[in-house]
């Protein structure tokens, strides 16, 4: 008697739904493992079956006597645990052609994680560049949105949307199980501070674990979210290292960093108009990713590796950070000394070289730069060092609200009012001219510390019908109210936070009996300037 031969597998014709592993799971057709070898085997299934550690087989030995006559058929269940079954058989380089491939015939389907007001233009750049989009988001409520045609974001036209959905250019889901279909993914989710300002990166943490789940060989993966340098490469990837499968990064999948330049609100500005910095964790990752933006974004500035990347989102909103701080400093001084400092930047920037000009205002807001600069400085802590300026920037910057509503304070006293009972209309509560984002916006810090000084308060924005709850200020729910010459001329102090585009300075001011500017909205109000306070 003599062994004649085994199979194992449960009569797939694929490895589990996969051609490319070496380890032979199936039985008829496979093109893999032993059963293409072995005649007998082909018709058996045996069976098998996965579990999240291991894959149990069922193996048949298949055993005949010295004649060739087939004498007995054993069968031997066995565990085999799945990062050891899971062995790639195609080579890096063949992974690479091969996406590299789909990239430049623009079959590559992108998938793009965080439908935001990130993630929504970037599908917009790479739809128009001719490729079929997967957006992921985790809100059920943006997929269903996008789904029945609509944007919620002010730039992206509804129409635009539906456009996508009914050329199926853009597939929405929170299925994360489909994150496999996508042969690039972009992440664009958020990346908070904490309670204690220290980076909060647990969206790109479950990002990469939902990723992990069901990586396949030949993805790209690429951060977008704005982070310390190191994030990809210390967080993002050994995350994505402990996929089931044991791929592994620059070998069985590939993973960059290219940070978002969004400028929500410019309109001279498209994502696909800004150039893109790319760096990967390896050449092949770098190339890859350089090569799928080349197609969507105007240029792209190809940097050595993914810390170089994220260094340089870090450095570009750090710059603006401590810029503004600069002059909402040298404000507070110019004010005391009568001089406007509007003028004063204007007059600077006439400068043709060596001079960029930054805007004081009430604070500041949004999602990046009063928020970015503090992973680099959580990063340098961890490295013994501190980051002065960005800590002096943060502290001025910080106490603009508190300025602003002692200079409110001090218009009211001139006029006989105390803010205490005294009604105060804050004007945008968005963080910048005509977005409809409101979040960090120095508004809702005026708003709460105004509140605690007993205004009774109003606000009105054209762009934030309703205040949205907000992590960190405690507001009672309010709508915005349109401006009325009745309402204005109600109004103690009309304050000028945010400064949109669709607001009537002219109007606001002739019904207004007193307007705090911190934006310097109302610089081309010619009738009742004496109303006018800058702040
Ligand atoms: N908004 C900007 O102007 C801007 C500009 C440059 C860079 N950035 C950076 O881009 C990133 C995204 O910012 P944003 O403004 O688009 O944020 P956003 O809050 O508008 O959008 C993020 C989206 O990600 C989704 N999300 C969260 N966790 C998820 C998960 N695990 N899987 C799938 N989706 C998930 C959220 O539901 C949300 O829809 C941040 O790191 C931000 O710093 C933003």
């Amino acid at each position: 008697m003599r062994l004649k031969s085994a199979c194992a597998g449960p009569g797939t014709n694929t490895c589990f739904g996969r051609s490319d592993y070496s380890v032979c799971a199936g039985a008829a057709g496979c093109t893999n493992g032993l059963c293409q070898r072995n005649p007998l085997s082909s018709s058996v299934f045996p069976w098998a079956e996965r579990t999240d550690r291991n894959v149990l087989y069922c193996i048949r030995l298949f055993v005949e006597n010295h004649s060739g006559v087939p004498a007995a058929v054993f069968t031997v269940p066995f565990t085999v645990p799945v990062e050891t079954r899971r062995m790639p058989s195609s080579t890096p380089q063949q992974l690479v052609d091969s996406l590299a491939a789909k990239i430049a015939d623009r079959t590559a389907k992108v998938g793009i994680i965080g439908l935001g007001y990130v993630g929504l233009p970037l599908i917009s750049a790479f739809v128009n560049a001719g490729f079929r989009c997967i957006g992921f988001d985790v809100d059920a409520g943006k997929v269903q949105t996008l789904l029945q045609g609509r944007s919620y974001i002010r730039h992206i036209a509804s129409e635009t949307v539906a456009g996508w959905i009914s050329k199926s250019q853009l597939d929405p889901t929170s299925d994360m199980s489909r994150l496999g279909e996508a042969d690039a993914l972009l992440i664009c989710v958020p990346t908070p501070l904490n309670e204690s300002r220290d980076p909060d990166l647990q969206y790109i943490e479950s990002t990469a674990a939902s990723i992990a789940k069901v990586l396949r060989p030949g993805q790209l993966v690429v951060l977008e979210s704005t982070t310390y340098p190191t994030t990809t490469r210390d967080v993002m990837v050994p995350i994505l290292n402990g996929n089931p499968a044991g791929l592994q990064c620059g070998r069985d999948f590939f993973a960059a960093f290219s940070p978002e330049r969004e400028d929500p609100g410019n309109p001279h500005f498209t994502a696909a108009g800004i150039p893109k910095v790319v760096g990967g964790t390896d050449q092949a990752s770098g190339d890859l990713a350089a090569a799928l933006y080349g197609h969507a974004i105007v240029s792209v500035v190809r940097v050595d590796n993914a810390e170089v990347a994220e260094a340089c989102k870090i450095l570009e909103n750090t710059y603006r950070a401590v810029n503004i701080a600069l002059v909402n400093e040298l404000k507070m001084l110019f004010d005391r000394m009568g001089i406007d400092i509007w003028q004063v930047v204007d007059a600077a920037k006439t400068k043709p070289f060596g001079f960029q000009a930054f805007y004081p205002g009430p604070g500041l807001g949004g999602h990046c730069i009063p928020i970015d600069p503090f992973y680099l400085s959580w990063l340098a802590r961890r490295q013994g060092m501190s980051t002065r300026f960005i800590e002096l920037a943060g502290e001025v910057n910080t106490f603009m609200p508190r300025y602003v509503v002692s200079r409110v304070g001090d218009f009211l006293n001139d006029v006989s009012r105390s803010v205490k009972g005294s009604r105060i209309c804050i004007l945008g509560m968005a963080y910048k001219k005509d977005v409809d984002d409101p979040r960090e916006s120095p508004s809702f810090e005026l708003m709460e510390l105004l509140m605690h000084r007993g205004a009774v308060l109003s606000y009105s924005d054209p762009h934030v019908p309703s205040l949205p709850p907000m992590r960190h200020y405690h507001l009672p729910p309010m709508n915005s109210t349109p401006l009325t010459p009745e309402f204005l001329a109600e109004q103690d102090c009309v304050l000028i936070s945010t400064d949109h585009s669709a607001f009537d300075y002219p109007f606001i001011v002739r019904h207004s009996r007193l307007v705090v500017d911190t934006r310097n909205a109302t610089k081309a109000v010619t009738e009742g300037r004496e109303k006018i306070r800058r702040a």
